[in-house]
């Protein structure tokens, strides 16, 4: 596709650990390659560009000075707002990580948030929070949409950023911005293990004889029943498998503050 059927991309990366940029290129419907080289021009993203060092930083003004309003953000991570932001920095005129995202949303298209970090602040924000870490929804001053998850789905990155492009438009969300076709559905709900939950059947220590017969891990802390996601349904690693399937119980990754409210992870 030519440049201009591509809609111009600049990735973010705040305060985060880069899961979120590992799972979009782990997306397989369309592959990654497809993605950047038939749907998005991608302008700025620190883990997959070539550029480095002062070329990078001239890619990102001179992005935002060509496509002023028709590109997409995507923001990783989370915003440190503490000290004035001085807790992230980036770039050579040691920029905060506050000042950048206000910019450069000013003249996005749309602003997506990618993962929970940008969400909801993540295990940044988690107690005691020491650096003021916040949501880029409670940063910016326009609204946004929240793709959850640590990391989310590469399905629901790609899918977020495909239907911006088909149809001009962001999806329908939920009451915590999230996209409905993607959270509007519980884990709990479509958890192949939910037989056994509903037949009182639970995994009461790792590795149990009730373990290796795939029975319900809500007593080993599972919080499916409390989280919005589509894990069960879209699994992770080209559809391989996802936590409970793994064995381990959700963790509630997708939903605000998890790692205050849900934790500790292995008791109900
Ligand atoms: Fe990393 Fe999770 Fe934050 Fe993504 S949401 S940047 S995977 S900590
Ligand atoms: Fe629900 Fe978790 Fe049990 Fe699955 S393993 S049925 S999500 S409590
Ligand atoms: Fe996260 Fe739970 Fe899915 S921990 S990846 S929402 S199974």
């Amino acid at each position: 596709a030519e440049l201009s059927d591509r809609v111009p991309l600049i990735w973010l990366s705040l305060a985060e650990c880069t899961g979120c940029s590992e799972s979009l290129t782990r997306t397989t419907t369309p592959d990654i390659s497809t993605l950047l080289f038939e749907h998005v021009s991608l302008e700025y993203q620190e883990v997959l560009m070539a550029a480095a060092g002062q070329q990078a930083e001239e890619n990102l003004e001179n992005a935002m000075k060509a496509y002023k309003g028709k590109y997409l953000l995507a923001a990783e991570g989370a915003v440190p707002t503490a000290n004035n932001g001085i807790y992230l920095t980036l770039g050579s005129k040691a920029e905060t990580g506050m000042s950048l995202i206000k910019r450069v949303a000013n003249d996005a298209a749309a602003v997506i948030c990618v993962g929970t970090c940008s969400s909801f602040g993540g295990v940044q924000a988690a107690r005691p929070n020491p650096t003021g870490a916040k949501s880029v929804g409670a940063v910016i001053d326009r609204p946004v949409i929240n793709v959850a998850g640590c990391p989310p789905n590469p399905a629901n990155i790609t899918g977020t950023l495909m239907y911006y492009i088909m149809f001009g438009r962001l999806p329908a969300l939920d009451m915590f911005n999230r996209p409905k076709w993607a959270y509007g559905a519980r884990v709990h709900d479509n958890c192949e293990r939910r037989g056994h939950f509903d037949a009182g059947e639970f995994v009461t220590e790792f590795g149990d004889d009730n373990a290796k017969q795939g029975y319900c891990l809500f007593k080993m802390g599972c919080k499916g029943p409390y989280t919005y996601n589509n894990c069960p349904t879209e699994r992770f690693n080209a559809h391989t498998s996802w936590p409970v399937l793994a064995g381990h119980g959700c963790i509630g990754c997708s939903e605000p503050d998890f790692w205050d409210e849900m934790a500790y992870f292995e008791k109900p």
